[in-house]
């Protein structure tokens, strides 16, 4: 499995705790930067950088950073393909992969403590998605996104 990461500069330290655990866990990950914490940056810039190398398949799944984990979403979420998640707690990290197959994971450096924060990580990589029934629904996310795409 081999993991994007983007950040802007605030969800840097978290995205580099996450590094730090996938290089414990040998889970292979590219950092599509930011690559300092000093700058301000624009989210939108590494939402969709880390979106672009999961819909081309450079990656399997990418997780972003920032201060709460939502504006990087919402930016990687107008990629076509991609189904990104801000989580928040363990549980809905498991759904967000079981049932809705998402394939970008968004955390809030602002929101959750370091502790939280890699269990949810760890939750979400865990997890795969069970199909089924939840097919049909992401398949009807599909067709919405494919009605509304000019
Ligand atoms: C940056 O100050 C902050 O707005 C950003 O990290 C994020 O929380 C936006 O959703």
């Amino acid at each position: 499995m081999k993991i994007g990461l983007g950040s802007d500069h605030g969800g840097y330290n978290l995205k580099k705790e996450i590094a730090n655990y996938l290089d414990e866990k040998g889970i292979e990950y590219v950092d599509f930067g930011p690559n300092n914490s000093l700058e301000s940056v624009d989210y939108p810039i590494y939402g969709e950088k880390v979106a672009d190398a999961v819909v081309n398949k450079e990656v399997d799944y990418g997780i972003l950073c920032c201060g709460t984990g939502i504006g990087i979403s919402l930016a990687a979420n107008k990629v076509p393909g991609i189904r990104c998640a801000v989580v928040s707690d363990v549980f809905s990290a498991k759904m967000s992969k079981a049932h809705n197959d998402a394939n970008m994971l968004s955390l809030g450096e602002r929101v959750l403590g370091r502790g939280l924060a890699l269990e949810i990580v760890e939750a979400w990589i865990n997890t795969e998605f069970e199909g089924d029934r939840h097919s049909k629904r992401v398949d009807m996310i599909k067709e919405i996104e494919k009605k509304h795409s000019k």
